[in-house]
């Protein structure tokens, strides 16, 4: 059975590996990863940190940040980062992740969460998310 808590600070390496699959242009860097790891498990009002624990393993992790806007009349939560393990794919344990962050926002009266998603649309419109907006980046690489 597969448990989603809250991350600790050894789940780290785990996450790390993980962050590889995220399939993102950037490269991890390890010790820019540790600092922001250790930040997101210390500041848990302003990050929502989950991991799916097989019981063997971490299999799967989602982040979220929560920002106070001004137009929701509240807090907003997005959902930054969301990786399952490839080889445990398949088996809903993307969906629980998400349900422990909603869950999580629910109880903290967070107003909206958004997603922002270049390949997996349909995996969150299962979930009942729907395109609201166009995501625009800009790089500012060394
Ligand atoms: C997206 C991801 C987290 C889903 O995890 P998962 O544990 O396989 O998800 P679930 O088992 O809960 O999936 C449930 C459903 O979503 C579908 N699904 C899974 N990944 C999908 C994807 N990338 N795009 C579209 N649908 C997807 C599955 O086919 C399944 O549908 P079914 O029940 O009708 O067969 C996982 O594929 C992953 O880590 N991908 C790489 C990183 C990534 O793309 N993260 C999201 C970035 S925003």
């Amino acid at each position: 059975m597969v448990v989603v808590r809250r991350a600790a600070g050894t789940d780290g390496p785990t996450v790390f590996g993980l962050l590889a699959q995220l399939g993102e242009q950037y490269t991890p860097q390890r010790d820019v990863f540790d600092a922001a790891y250790a930040d997101a498990v210390k500041d848990e009002e302003d990050h929502l940190l989950f991991v799916a624990d097989d019981g063997d393993a971490v299999v799967g992790y989602a982040l979220a940040t929560i920002a106070r806007l001004f137009y929701t009349n509240g807090d907003a939560a997005q959902l930054q980062e969301l990786v399952v393990d490839e080889h445990s794919r398949g088996r809903g344990i993307g969906s629980q992740l998400v349900s422990a962050i909603e869950e999580e926002c629910q109880k903290r009266g967070v107003r909206q969460l958004t997603v922002a998603t270049l390949k997996s649309a349909s995996f969150y419109e299962r979930l009942d998310y729907r395109s609201t907006a166009d995501f625009l980046k800009k790089r500012f690489d060394e």
